[in-house]
């Protein structure tokens, strides 16, 4: 999918790869350690496939999804998110939307609705956009392209922990499962693949806490723009 890029008026770091492998936890403490903002796409495409089940849009209807995206008022106000002024924060992390999140994804109409929002994002003083295509395909221009990997068990694992912290009911097996069925669709779509860009600096956090993913984070962001890591750091 490539488009007419306008100029981003920030600089922007992506973090993609597969769910569970510790990427919207970093996004985040890098983002508070930088000062920058941070965008959760993972949390876009749960928001469609959020309201097309409750709206009854087929799951492969990629007009109807297209329409539907481009329609909705998604909105992020702190910890939370927004779906047309409803607080859907809970609503989206259910096992169940991450599997309509990644049917969805796979829409292209759906992708290019949700490609605008996500350029529109940036915004000084920098952006850490985490999700499947941010260095590929949303931002190719980007400073520093991240992506995480981890082996689907350690990623299952986590996962589960995650869920069973929020009072979610999970079974590990069971998401062991479906998000190897959620990655291989992620991974093999034709529109927008979750593949790791070319030029994007691999970390393997299988056997890393999230301490240390960070601190390989940031020497790589002291590489490119050393001014935006603080002394402190
Ligand atoms: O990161 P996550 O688990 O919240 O993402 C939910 C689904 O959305 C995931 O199956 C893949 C899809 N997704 C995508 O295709 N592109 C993105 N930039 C972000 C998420």
């Amino acid at each position: 999918m490539s488009r007419n890029s306008d100029p981003i008026e920030a600089p922007v770091i992506t973090i993609d790869g597969p769910s569970g492998t510790g990427k919207g936890t970093i996004a985040e403490r890098l983002a508070a350690l930088l000062g920058w903002h941070v965008l959760d796409t993972g949390a876009l495409y749960r928001c469609v496939g959020l309201a097309a089940v409750q709206r009854a849009v087929p799951l492969d209807d990629d007009a109807a999804l297209g329409a539907l995206a481009l329609g909705l008022g998604i909105r992020f106000a702190d910890t939370r998110v927004l779906l047309d002024d409803r607080d859907v924060s809970g609503d989206i992390r259910t096992a169940a939307a991450g599997e309509h999140a990644s049917r969805v994804a796979a829409s292209p109409a759906v992708r290019r609705a949700l490609w605008r929002l996500q350029r529109d994002a940036v915004r000084p003083p920098g952006l850490i956009a985490d999700g499947r295509d941010m260095g590929t395909v949303v931002f190719p221009e980007a400073l520093l392209k991240l992506y995480l990997d981890a082996s689907p068990w350690v990623r299952a694992e986590r996962r589960y922990n995650q869920l069973k912290e929020k009072g979610m009911d999970a079974n590990l097996r069971d998401l062991a499962r479906d998000l190897e069925e959620r990655d291989r669709r992620d991974r093999e779509r034709a529109v927008s693949p979750s593949v790791p860009a070319a030029d994007a600096v691999v970390i393997d956090t299988s056997n890393l806490g999230i301490d240390a993913v960070l601190a390989r984070v940031v020497a790589q962001v002291r590489q490119v723009l050393p001014a935006a890591v603080p002394d402190s750091v």
